[in-house]
């Protein structure tokens, strides 16, 4: 029987190619252009299916260029460039690669956390630059983390990781905000309590965000809310660019409304707000929250069984829509 057409839209390891390739016909990009729209387009004509990143824009124009198309596979927890409502419309599968990375994006967001609060990146540059003269007694004091609170927005999983981390190896007093209350059960095991956006805003001493992107989740910090938190605080954005204003960010940065920033994702990105480059007291990591070899393997390796599981049995393992499957 002739083995399904898909297409790997950006490179990965070696491995997952070898390993899709004894079930598919394989076009690859281990050179690794990142392709526009116009030619994603044209390369997903006559696939079945697809393993994208969340660098490519799957939309109505592209799934009504491409009606053959069954299933893509995203390689990332997130999916906000799946046009989800479009998909399901088309008939074509949407997967992601949860709980894999859990755990090492929750480490993550602690090395960053740590990493801004005791502004590590700020005094690496000085001491680069050949400023380190003398040793002083206030020279980049930061905010304490041991038995500080801890402000977590978005309590999936992840955020739940986060929360142990800080309750249990860090003493921290832990209050979260979420859609919806999690169980009094997941509460105690993450010692974490809720409370209103606002009073985590005007509590907390680090602010993490791990909450989805979405319509509704857009600039959840802007100027007012950076506004509400105090003078000392950190923020954390380990979840999508677009949930911070980074431009309302790099202002109150520079301002000193808030002590400092940790950022992994931006609006635009791999674009960076000019003035976020500026200032000193933001620390800046390229979107590897979930970057351990062991991970990204495990992710690409999800994303792989989802198109083989699809295909051979007929159902994915990590959907998040819901289509009919013809067979
Ligand atoms: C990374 O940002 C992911 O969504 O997995």
């Amino acid at each position: 029987m002739k083995k399904p057409a898909i297409l790997v839209a950006r490179a990965i390891f070696p491995q997952t190619l070898d390993f899709l390739s004894q079930h598919f016909e394989v076009e690859s990009n281990q050179t690794d252009e990142v392709w526009d729209a116009v030619e994603l387009t044209r390369r997903l004509n006559g696939k079945a299916g697809a393993l994208t990143t969340g660098s490519e824009r799957i939309d109505g124009a592209l799934l009504q260029a491409n009606p053959q198309l069954k299933i893509i596979a995203n390689m990332a927890v997130g999916f906000n460039n799946f046009d989800i409502p479009a998909m399901t419309a088309a008939g074509v599968l949407a997967t992601n690669t949860p709980d894999v990375l859990t755990d090492t994006t929750a480490d993550f967001g602690f090395a960053l956390l740590m990493a801004t609060a005791r502004r590590v990146s700020e005094s690496e540059h000085f001491l680069r630059a050949g400023k380190w003269t003398k040793w002083r007694y206030d020279m980049f004091a930061g905010a304490e983390v041991h038995g500080s609170t801890l402000g977590i927005i978005g309590m999936g999983r992840i955020g739940q990781g986060i929360a142990r981390r800080g309750a249990f190896g860090f003493g921290m007093k832990v209050v979260y905000h979420n859609r919806s209350q999690l169980s009094p059960q997941l509460e105690a095991e993450c010692k974490a309590t809720y409370v209103s956006k606002e009073v985590l805003l005007k509590t907390a001493d680090h602010v993490v965000l791990v909450v989805p992107y979405s319509a509704e989740s857009h600039h959840t910090i802007g100027a007012n809310e950076l506004g509400m938190m105090k003078s000392t605080a950190t923020l954390v954005n380990i979840a999508r660019g677009g949930i911070v204003d980074d431009a309302a960010l790099a202002h109150a940065l520079a301002g000193g409304q808030i002590a400092a920033a940790g950022l992994d994702v931006f609006e635009g990105e791999p674009v960076v707000n000019e003035a976020l480059l500026k200032v000193p007291n933001v620390v800046l990591t390229p979107h590897i929250a979930s970057a351990t070899t062991k991970t990204r393997l495990a992710m690409a390796q999800l994303a792989a069984d989802n198109l083989v599981s699809y295909f051979t049995q007929g159902r994915a393992l990590t959907p998040v829509n819901q289509v009919a499957i013809m067979g």
